[in-house]
């Protein structure tokens, strides 16, 4: 477990500026680099201190290129909603990235598994994935590979469960109106991504945090297999590092 990094910080204002550190350190020691990005509540504060940075000068995403994790089925890009609404208002239109290089998979086509099929091998065009930015759901997930007896390799489509239902609703008018279903990067797209970087924020990330990298290896929490990952780091606040164990399996830093 020694390969794994944990940044333990105080508040999400500093997860964020850590998160974006790391991040800017890719883009500029390998300025094409391909990013895997996240959609939710945990990085859009880096997305906006990195885009802060851009604006200065002192990033440069001209040369990256960006593969989502996921996407709703059923919703329009410019549908507010959508992930794909979500990347361009909270990153996109706010950095220097050509629009051409960015990628989420494609919910709103009737072909989905065609679709499926194209993103796996959009991502093995482009020669996988230099790093990817996570986050966790409470209940392990990461993208939407939701809790099941499997991990399933590449990207497909998911029935979303009812505890990310009732968690995304925060998002839609009301619980009726979050789709049912999302297509999803697999756990082996996920995993064969050279870095890591998963920001927890929360109390209610606590938990799944604790499981996903001190329980047992399983597809019930889907995160736990990033404790097998050759290079993750961790950005979490104290919240949800509450109660993990401070020990020796761990590189740790506190500040
Ligand atoms: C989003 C994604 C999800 C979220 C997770 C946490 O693209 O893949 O796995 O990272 O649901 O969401 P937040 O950050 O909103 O708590």
């Amino acid at each position: 477990m020694k390969n794994i990094r944990i940044y333990k910080e105080k508040d999400y204002e500093s997860v964020s500026r850590r998160a974006a550190t790391l991040i800017s350190a890719q883009v500029i020691s390998k300025p094409d680099s391909i990013l895997g990005l996240a959609t939710g509540s945990s990085p859009i504060g880096a997305y906006h201190q990195l885009a802060a940075w851009c604006q200065k000068g002192d990033v440069d995403f001209s040369l990256i290129t960006s593969v989502n994790l996921d996407e709703y089925v059923g919703l329009a890009p410019d549908n507010s909603a959508s992930y794909h609404y979500f990347m361009k208002k909270n990153f996109y239109s706010n950095i220097n990235i050509n629009m051409q290089n960015t990628h989420l998979p494609d919910g709103y086509t009737s072909e989905l598994q065609d679709a499926c099929k194209h993103y796996d091998s959009l991502i093995q065009k482009l020669g996988g994935i230099d790093l990817q930015l996570l986050g966790i759901g409470n209940n392990g997930h990461i993208g939407f590979n939701e809790p099941g007896d499997n991990f399933i390799l590449g990207t497909h489509i998911v029935n979303l469960t009812e505890s990310t239902i009732k968690a995304n609703s925060r998002l839609f008018d009301k619980e009726e109106d979050v789709p049912r279903q999302a297509i999803t990067m697999g756990i082996g797209n996920i995993f064969q991504a050279e870095k890591i970087v998963l920001i927890a924020c929360g109390h209610g990330k606590a938990d799944a945090l604790c499981r996903a990298l001190t329980g047992p290896v399983t597809p019930e929490v889907p995160a736990s297999i990033l404790q097998l990952h050759k290079n993750l780091t961790i950005v979490a606040d104290e919240e949800a590092l509450y109660g993990f164990p401070e020990d020796s399996r761990f590189s740790l830093w506190i500040y």
